[in-house]
């Protein structure tokens, strides 16, 4: 039977090395990851991607532990050394391409030791596919890391359908022109028979790039490539809706001995101050997540609306990431400053305006915080889809809750319910909070209607499914040729 093979950089499971030598395994934090756990749950195809942990940390013991823990997630790791982790992952994909794609022109290094680095790992890769490849299958790899492997894989199998997913934004012409290998990065992409982006204007994007760059004819969503057809689509990510959903139900009629140490804090505090609002954030600590503008738009909103002083707690979760290139760091250091700043000029006895968690937390604790809150507040300067805004709507399981939504998200194109606004003026943020804080629940509940009945029916196995069905159409050569 032919299978899926998954391709990413990280798998869904993360593997660090404790002191004792024992593995920890956490589940990997972030869309992608979230996203295909529930898709590659399903199905009988594999894994492929990297365990988190370094060559030189897995000694043989060690080796035969983590791949039991891979295998039995129906994954297979490919090894990546020091050097990898160093030049690949916080270099090349990291220090280049992360930026380049959000429009981080400034924090783009552009460092030809690291852009060999890529190569070579996507090599790695691609050899690992390639040994587990077998007639029929399907591969679909994801991902701005592994931007080269759909063309290493094609060169060495072309009877293998490829599809490819970016998860993140591709960026307009202008800035994608500055990148120097920008031939050679958008070969690799055409190795794909079917490449898919989160909305339209990313595709509309990439194929300006292909046009522009390589000369190559297009016709709508085809590109003429070689002796191949080339299709390219918007598929926008949902979530595991019912997933979301059952777990916030569960949670509100639980028993209260099974409530979490968070919950009782949570409840806590909404029981001592009667009318308080929770604004709630999440996010991993990333510079395209706008966490800066959030805090300074809700200290703007204290100056501005003091009334809403001791009325409003903003619950701001920062998941740790990426934390060895330098532009993490700096972020650290200015979150938490800010963080400080605030609370310190705000707070009273009874009162702090921020509490601020930086650590990833179980998914009970992450339903704990989406339905204990009556605003979510999601503020990316750019970001590729945003799921996070997802989830906390499919929480929201009595139909209450405000959604204010950056409209440089992704997400904003299919949630015009929410509050959009632009992340970079303040004034406007504050307001909105304002007008979130005052909705009726009548309007609530209308908006709310309405994103969940979209969310509940593009979830994201139909996304699978919708991608999977393009793929497998591009098999069938008279549907796709084009005329030149
Ligand atoms: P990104 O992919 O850029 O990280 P998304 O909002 O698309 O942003 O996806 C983030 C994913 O990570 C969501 O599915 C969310 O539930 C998950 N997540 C975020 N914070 C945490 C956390 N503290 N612990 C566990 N999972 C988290
Ligand atoms: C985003 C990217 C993913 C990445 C995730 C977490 O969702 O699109 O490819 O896996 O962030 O980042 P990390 O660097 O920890 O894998």
């Amino acid at each position: 039977m032919s299978k899926t093979i998954i391709v990413s950089n990280r798998l869904p499971l993360q593997i660090k090395l404790e002191n004792d030598n024992s593995l920890k395994i956490t589940p990997s934090v972030g869309g992608l990851a979230t996203g295909m756990k529930s898709v590659h749950a399903e199905g009988n195809g594999i894994w492929v991607g990297w365990s988190g942990l370094t060559e030189e940390e897995i000694d043989s013991s060690t080796k035969k532990k983590v791949d039991e823990a891979v295998k039995k997630e129906k994954c297979v790791a490919v090894s990546l050394n020091e050097q990898d982790v160093e030049n690949f992952y916080f270099g090349f994909s990291n220090k280049t391409l992360w930026p380049l794609f959000h429009y981080f022109m400034e924090y783009t290094e552009f460092e030809k030791d690291q852009w060999e680095s890529y190569q070579e790992v996507n090599q790695k890769f691609a050899d690992v596919v390639l040994e587990h490849i077998e007639d029929g299958d399907n591969v679909w790899v994801h991902d701005y890391q592994l931007l080269l492997l759909p063309k290493l894989i094609k060169d060495k199998k072309p009877n293998t359908t490829i599809g490819f997913f970016l998860h993140i934004p591709y960026p307009s012409y202008e800035i994608f022109r500055t990148f120097p290998w920008r031939e050679q990065l958008l070969e690799g992409m055409l190795g794909a028979d079917l490449l898919g982006f989160h909305t339209y204007d990313y595709e509309r994007h990439f194929l300006s790039s292909v046009k522009r760059i390589l000369r190559l004819d297009v016709k709508f969503n085809k590109i003429n490539y070689h002796d191949r057809v080339v299709t390219v689509d918007s598929f926008p990510m949902g979530i595991d809706y019912n997933k979301f959903h059952d777990a916030a139900l569960t949670h509100t009629n639980q028993n209260p001995k099974e409530k979490s140490e968070l919950q009782r804090r949570l409840d806590n505090h909404i029981q001592s101050t009667s009318n308080a609002k929770m604004v709630l954030s999440i996010d991993r600590l990333d510079y395209t997540k706008g966490i800066p503008n959030r805090l300074r738009a809700f200290e703007y909103f204290l100056n501005k609306y003091p009334q809403f002083k001791e009325k409003v707690r903003l619950i701001m979760l920062a998941v740790p990431s990426r934390s060895n290139v330098p532009q993490y760091q700096k972020l650290k250091r200015d979150t938490d400053e800010l963080v400080g700043r605030i609370n310190g000029e705000f707070a009273t006895v009874s009162w702090t305006p921020i509490w601020y968690f930086y650590r990833s937390m179980p998914f009970e604790n992450l339903i704990d915080l989406y339905t204990s809150s009556d605003i979510a507040l999601i503020t990316p300067v750019r970001d590729g889809m945003n799921l996070v805004a997802k989830e906390y709507v499919a929480t929201r399981t009595n139909e209450d809750g405000v959604l204010i939504l950056s409209e440089m998200a992704g997400a904003s194109k299919e949630m015009n319910e929410a509050l959009l606004i632009n992340p970079n003026n303040f004034e406007e943020i504050a307001d909105t909070l304002k007008q979130a804080i005052e909705m009726p629940t009548e309007e609530q509940s209308k908006r709310m209607k309405i994103l969940q009945k979209r969310l509940k029916r593009y979830t994201v196995e139909k996304w699978a499914d919708e991608f999977m069905k393009s793929l497998n159409a591009t098999k069938i050569k008279d549907t796709v040729m084009v005329s030149t």
